[in-house]
């Protein structure tokens, strides 16, 4: 029930109206018996130091950001993480006393939903696929976490430079390396764990995969595909068809969301809390697992 002390939370971007966050915050504050609203914000090209600025006036408590302002918002902030800072996109903004400070869950909330299926990162073989905001997350997460190598291949081989040295110099190891993707088969005969974080295969192009070839796949023991719409991309298909484990990254997006809920909230959200929301988004979004 809303009333006089109900808090208020939301998401900035653009577009918004496709977001799924607002079922996973408003159904944590129903199960957690808090009061509060979680509510897409459109926000313009242009406008955005002052929704920073009116957000924080009109006493909200935080602020998801998403595309196209995950970086964008940075020289708005009071403050921000070092993990933020480090990666260089902000996702959730907390409110302090002169008004938000910007943290990344995005990475966090992947290596919870790696976790949370059994996947390993340290001392793993990688291959990261992209080089755009989304992998640069999880090139820090790789690096941090302890992989082994990770093989950062990418489109157009200039950005998978660039992402590659500067995970490098501030993760202070050596462990990202960057390839051309049409290079792919010049990656050692080893068995690698793949992320797939280019947005090839997303709804509504889902009959693609940024590598087509079988033989690619033939060295995936697991793969994890950010995109989560589909939720059986033709990477994943793939990676299944040659005996691998394959995972879509509906799970990231619900810890992305759960870790924000808890700097809000200043709570830790009990795992089963968390899976019963992971239900209700599966079938928000009509996705049923085959197990
Ligand atoms: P995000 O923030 O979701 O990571 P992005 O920064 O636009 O989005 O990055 C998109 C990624 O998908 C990039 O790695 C891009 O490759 P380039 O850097 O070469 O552009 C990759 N990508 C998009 N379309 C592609 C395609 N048709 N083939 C291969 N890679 C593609």
């Amino acid at each position: 029930m809303i009333n006089g002390n109900t808090r208020t939370c939301g998401l900035i971007g653009n577009p918004v109206e496709h977001t799924m966050s607002p079922v996973i915050h408003n159904t944590l504050a129903d199960m957690l018996s808090h009061n509060l609203v979680y509510v897409p914000f459109s926000v313009e090209e242009g406008g955005l130091k002052d929704a920073i600025k009116g957000a924080f006036a009109l006493n909200l408590l935080g602020l998801n950001v998403t595309v196209p302002y995950k970086s964008k918002v940075i020289p708005f902030l009071s403050g921000i993480d070092d993990l933020a800072q480090k990666i260089g996109a902000v996702n959730t903004l907390v409110r302090n006393s002169e008004g938000f400070a910007g943290y990344n869950t995005d990475m966090p909330g992947l290596y919870r939903a790696m976790c949370s299926e059994g996947i390993e990162i340290q001392g793993q073989d990688v291959i990261l696929l992209g080089a755009g905001g989304a992998a640069r997350a999880v090139a820090f997460l790789c690096a941090l976490k302890g992989a082994n190598k990770v093989y950062l291949l990418n489109r157009s081989l200039e950005k998978a430079v660039v992402v590659a040295e500067e995970v490098n110099s501030k993760a202070g190891r050596e462990c990202i390396y960057p390839m051309a993707l049409a290079e792919y088969r010049q990656l050692p005969e080893k068995s690698f764990l793949a992320i797939q974080a280019t947005s090839v295969g997303l709804y509504p192009d889902t009959d693609r995969a940024v590598i087509e070839d079988q033989d690619f796949y033939s060295r995936i023991h697991t793969g994890y595909d950010l995109i989560y719409k589909p939720a059986d991309t033709k990477f994943m298909q793939l990676v299944k068809k040659q005996g691998g484990r394959a995972f879509h990254g509906l799970k990231m997006l619900l810890y992305q969301g759960v870790i924000a809920y808890e700097l809000w909230n200043h709570v830790s959200v009990p795992e089963e809390t968390a899976l019963q929301v992971y239900e209700i988004l599966k079938e928000k979004m009509g996705i049923r697992e085959l197990l």
